[in-house]
């Protein structure tokens, strides 16, 4: 009697359990962004029998089906590892989600909600991000050039979520902060730069100069202290623009014909500016010979045309302001370097032959002097002349 008992229990216990069903994500509570897309998807891993039995979604006590920005698929294959099994999933994606649709979620295994042979559940929640842009106020970045404190001190930045009321006990959310900068990810934390404030989901970065502009995120963190329904929600990004600015250029450059004339411009700012190359004002377009390549100019190749002022101009859509840098190129004559050298050659020459010719008129004088006769006075001894006056 005791022992049936127990069996009847333990009957009874699988029948209200049902047959196994997961539903993914495997949380209890789904957090999604109002506006993205919702998938659900329920996973049957039964027997072959067992599939005499429909798998279906139900919100409250209607049966989700596909129509009005939902779709409903069911697949089914066989279990690779036990062949007797099959294992069936049903998804569910919905697009554009609204608050409307933060409810309750049940996938059953059966006929309908009253009468089935497994069930399991998720409950969906709806959070919206309110998107807003900042920018680093130039005038701090004038101040940190000539060393005089900024007039803005702190740029807030404000993680502004609804659907999220507090009176509502189910659940608990923290805040966290990321910065992306060049693909890179980096949470942030208290500390001289930034001061993170839980309660009103704010970050304060104090000092804000052009180093700090980028994309920022906020992370809500769910039931930091359930595993069951653990979940990191992303915000969409805050941007911090900074308008465009070069940071660093090439010098002016003097080439020579036929030389190859390579500049070189650096530019900052964010959203990050395209940098354009422009020659006397004029926007300089591919070539065989002219590459215009971002940050680098490259002319091959150089006639005297080549010569003037080039500019490269960093800018964005985003922006009115554009930032730009001049560079003057000179270009010389393949020749021009030679001309001074033959100058000097001829010079060289000249003067040789000078001496060349002096010396002989000198060798022949001395030749005709020692012919003359002793004691008369020789009007080239000029020294000899001088010593006796002394
Ligand atoms: C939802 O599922 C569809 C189809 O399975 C997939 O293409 C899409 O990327 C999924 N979206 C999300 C947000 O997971
Ligand atoms: C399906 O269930 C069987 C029995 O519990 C198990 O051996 C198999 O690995 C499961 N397959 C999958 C894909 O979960
Ligand atoms: C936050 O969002 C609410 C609702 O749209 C709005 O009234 C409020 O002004 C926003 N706060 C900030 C600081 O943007
Ligand atoms: C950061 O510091 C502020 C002010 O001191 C404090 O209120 C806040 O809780 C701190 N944030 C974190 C995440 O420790
Ligand atoms: C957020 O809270 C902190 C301290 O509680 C306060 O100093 C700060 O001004 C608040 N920020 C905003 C934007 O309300
Ligand atoms: C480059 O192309 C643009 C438009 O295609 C044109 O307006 C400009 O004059 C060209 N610049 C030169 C130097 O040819
Ligand atoms: C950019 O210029 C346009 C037209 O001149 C003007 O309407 C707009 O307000 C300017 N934007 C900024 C951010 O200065």
């Amino acid at each position: 009697m005791w022992c049936f008992g127990i069996l009847f229990t333990l009957s009874s216990l699988a029948y209200s359990l049902g047959e196994e069903l997961t539903i993914l994500p495997a949380l209890k509570q789904y957090w999604v962004i109002k506006g993205s897309t919702l998938n659900l998807t329920c996973r049957h891993n039964g027997t072959q029998s067992s599939q005499e039995h429909a798998l279906s979604f139900w919100k409250s006590n209607t049966q989700i089906s596909t129509g009005n920005g939902v779709t409903v698929n069911i697949f089914a294959v066989a279990d690779t590892q036990d062949v007797t099994r099959t294992i069936r999933t049903l998804v569910i994606t919905k697009s554009d989600v609204q608050f409307s649709d933060g409810v309750l979620y049940k996938c059953i295994l059966g006929q309908n909600v009253g009468n089935f042979k497994g069930e399991a559940d998720i409950q969906v929640k709806v959070v919206e991000f309110k998107s807003a842009e900042y920018e680093i106020p130039p005038e701090n970045e004038k101040k940190k050039d000539t060393n005089l404190p900024p007039t803005r001190e702190k740029l807030i930045i404000e993680c502004n979520a609804s659907g999220m009321s507090s009176s509502d006990g189910s659940f608990t959310v923290t805040t966290k902060w990321l910065k992306v900068s060049e693909g890179k990810e980096q949470f942030l934390e208290n500390s001289t730069k930034y001061t993170i404030f839980v309660e009103n989901r704010t970050l304060e970065i104090s000092d804000p100069g052009r180093e700090d502009a980028g994309e920022y995120r906020c992370v809500l963190v769910f039931n930091k202290d359930d595993k069951a329904s653990y979940q990191e929600v992303r915000s969409q990004p805050f941007n911090v623009r900074a308008v465009p600015k070069i940071e660093t250029h090439d010098k002016n450059k003097n080439l020579v014909q036929e030389d190859t004339l390579e500049l070189r411009c650096t530019a900052s700012g964010f959203p990050k500016p395209t940098i354009t190359w422009k020659k006397d004002g004029q926007a300089l377009n591919q070539t065989e010979r002219i590459h215009p390549k971002e940050e680098r100019l490259v002319i091959y190749n150089l006639g005297f045309d080549d010569k003037g002022e080039y500019q490269c101009v960093a800018s964005h859509s985003q922006f009115n302001e554009t930032a730009s840098a001049t560079m003057l190129v000179r270009v010389k004559d393949k020749l021009a370097a030679l001309w001074p050298f033959l100058g000097i050659v001829a010079e060289v020459i000249v003067l040789c032959i000078i001496i060349f010719i002096y010396e002989k008129k000198r060798s022949k004088q001395l030749e005709s002097e020692e012919d003359a006769p002793d004691g008369q006075d020789n009007p080239g001894d000029n020294r000899a002349g001088v010593r006796r006056r002394n």
